[in-house]
């Protein structure tokens, strides 16, 4: 008998055909937005469930749910995970690392070439129908080419992003990280490990890719944002709750920074309304990570997890050891 997976939201359908050779599919296809109490009810009886970073696997849902054996992401971060529960209960989780990182370092310098340039601004207005005449300082934005590009969160992405400033648009690299990165890895990126304070104070564009953790809440806030640059750029990346988006806001209002380009949230799909009325802010509904090819890459991952746990008791990226 094939073992019960949930697919908790609608994911290409080739894929779903892969699963659908080595599982007894649950699916949902009309991408539903299922209550954490539906999204019990059709785990029950589950051997696995194919998660997109939103479905909250924790201990509660772990009790009512014995049978579970893997939950399988389909996104690098897992803030979704309670991981210590998932051990406890002898759950296995993966993740979709490296596929994404080239792609979501291309996303995160668009949206840092976009926020600094004015790029969605000008667009806008010429829409208006308000542009009329060139003016020597219309839309005049900060430079990207021989800046200094700070990178909070020095992983796999993060470098990617410091590869492309250093070597593509000659900036001066600096990063934060929990550990300093090994001096070949520096070597690469071309990028000089400073404290905290020194990456505030010092970017003229500052990338947010770190994980989101209780550590990392707010990790910017309005603390942070008064250290900066009043003309830097932000760019988040990463997770919402990283920044504390009302503080951010406020400091754009206040002209402490220049802009914010922003694709993730706190509390998304929701935005908070004072970013909707700012100009000097480029809003993208986290697709840092979505080209086709790449999307379809991490699917394909989730469910070759999933596939070789079934089939040989391993995953390929596991998150956790049970
Ligand atoms: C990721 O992979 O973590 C992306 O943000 C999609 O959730």
């Amino acid at each position: 008998m094939k073992p019960r997976l949930l697919v908790a939201r609608a994911i290409f359908p080739e894929v779903l055909e892969r699963l659908a050779q080595h599982f007894e599919l649950i699916t949902n296809q009309d991408d539903e937005s299922w209550t954490a109490a539906q999204l019990l009810q059709r785990l029950q009886g589950a051997w696995g469930i194919f998660t997109m970073a939103g479905e909250r696997i924790d201990a509660a849902l772990l009790a009512a749910c014995p049978a579970l054996k893997i939950c399988a992401n389909m996104a690098v971060g897992y803030n979704n995970f309670d991981l210590d529960a998932m051990t406890a209960a002898g759950v296995l989780a993966t993740n979709t690392p490296d596929v994404l990182t080239e792609t979501t370092a291309d996303f995160g310098f668009a949206l840092l070439m976009a926020t600094a340039r004015r790029i969605t601004e000008g667009e806008r207005l010429l829409r208006r129908g308000e542009w009329t005449k060139w003016r020597y300082d219309m839309l005049a934005g900060a430079d990207i080419h021989a800046s200094t590009l700070g990178i909070l969160g020095m992983g796999r992405i993060g470098q990617g992003i410091a590869r492309r400033g250093a070597l593509g648009f000659g900036m001066q690299v600096i990063y934060h990280n929990r550990s300093r990165l090994d001096a070949e890895t520096e070597g690469q990126c071309r990028a000089r490990y400073v404290s905290k304070a020194e990456l505030l104070r010092d970017a003229d564009h500052l990338v947010l890719v770190l994980p989101y953790s209780a550590s990392s809440h707010h990790a910017i806030a309005a603390a942070e944002l008064a250290q900066m640059k009043p003309s830097a750029t932000l760019v988040n990346i990463a997770r919402g709750g990283i920044v504390d988006d009302a503080a951010l806001a406020a400091a754009l209002r206040a002209g402490q920074l220049a802009g914010a380009g922003l694709d993730v949230f706190e509390g998304e799909p929701a935005v908070h309304p004072d970013l909707l009325t700012l100009p000097n802010v480029v809003l993208t509904p986290h697709i840092a990570s979505a080209s086709r090819p790449t999307r379809l890459a991490m699917a394909n991952l989730a469910a070759d997890n999933l596939i070789a746990f079934h089939t040989q008791g391993r995953a390929l990226t596991p998150l956790n050891r049970v």
